[in-house]
């Protein structure tokens, strides 16, 4: 993808990674749009970086995600980016009977609505000259983090779809682009949960380069390793990660 002359709209984008990405694409001169629940956030992201467009919405709701799209293509013609970045991660004891409403709303907010964001989007998108979709995986979609079950799997299935997608629009304006991070210090799950993570400037740095560089995917550390490991590799990887504590 490039990087320089987009309108781009960012899910998630007033904290942690989709606001250090925000940030590296106004840089570089682009049009930013972002989004999320809280309309606080939001403001304080603008308040910060006033070039910021905001919009507050649930991207949990169908109707939410077509309210998105008309506010988004409405206003700004030009889209041209989707960065597929919203997420939420909930820590769930699988012996302990867990609500339904817990796991489906983070079904629905990791996986539901990026794919469905992403049908919404496409047909203005296959009318841009250049257009993407990035998509924001995990390492964990490689090898999963036990305690966070639900999430995991989310993240290796929007992975799974992020190759589909990518290869039903070859050929098309529209490229797709994967960002699959390792643990980053961000808000992720509760705040100071993931203090443990890489700085996040170092991450979206790194990610910045790839992305300059056309990378389909963009990876960071265990990440990275993750995302290229065997499967014997993998085992091992998710052994050490899932060392009882
Ligand atoms: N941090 C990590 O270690 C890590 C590792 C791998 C992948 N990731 C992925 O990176 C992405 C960003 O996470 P982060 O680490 O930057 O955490 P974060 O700071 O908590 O960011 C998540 C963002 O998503 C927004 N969001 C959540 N649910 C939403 C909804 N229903 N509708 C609209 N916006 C919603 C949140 O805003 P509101 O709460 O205001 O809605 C928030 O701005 C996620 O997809 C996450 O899975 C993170």
């Amino acid at each position: 993808m490039k990087t320089e002359s987009n309108t781009v709209l960012i899910t998630g984008g007033a904290s942690g990674i989709g606001y250090a990405l925000a940030e590296r694409f106004l840089d570089a001169g682009n049009t930013v749009l972002i989004c999320g629940r809280r309309e606080d956030k939001l403001k304080e992201a603008r308040a910060k970086r006033p070039e910021l467009h905001i919009f507050a919405c649930d991207v949990a709701d169908p109707q939410g995600r077509q309210g998105l799209l008309e506010w988004a293509t409405g206003n700004f013609p030009t889209l041209n980016v989707l960065v597929n970045n919203a997420g939420i991660q909930q820590r769930i004891a699988l012996a302990s009977s867990p609500s339904v409403e817990a796991i489906r709303n983070e079904l629905i907010i990791n996986l539901e609505a990026p794919i469905h964001l992403s049908t919404l989007f496409i047909p203005h998108f296959l009318k841009q000259k250049e257009a993407a979709i990035v998509n924001v995986t995990s390492g964990l979609s490689f090898s999963p983090l036990a305690m966070v079950p639900v999430y995991s799997a989310t993240k290796a299935a929007l992975h799974s779809f992020t190759l589909s997608l990518r290869h039903q629009l070859k050929g098309t304006p529209v490229s797709v682009v994967e960002v699959i991070p390792p643990a980053v210090d961000t808000d992720l799950g509760g705040v100071g949960l993931h203090k443990f993570g890489a700085p996040i400037d170092e991450f979206a740095d790194s990610i910045w380069e790839q992305l300059k560089d056309g990378a389909e995917e963009a990876a960071y550390g265990m990440a990275a390793e993750a995302s290229w490991a065997s499967r014997d590799q993998l085992d091992t990887m998710f052994e050490r990660m899932n060392q009882p504590r």
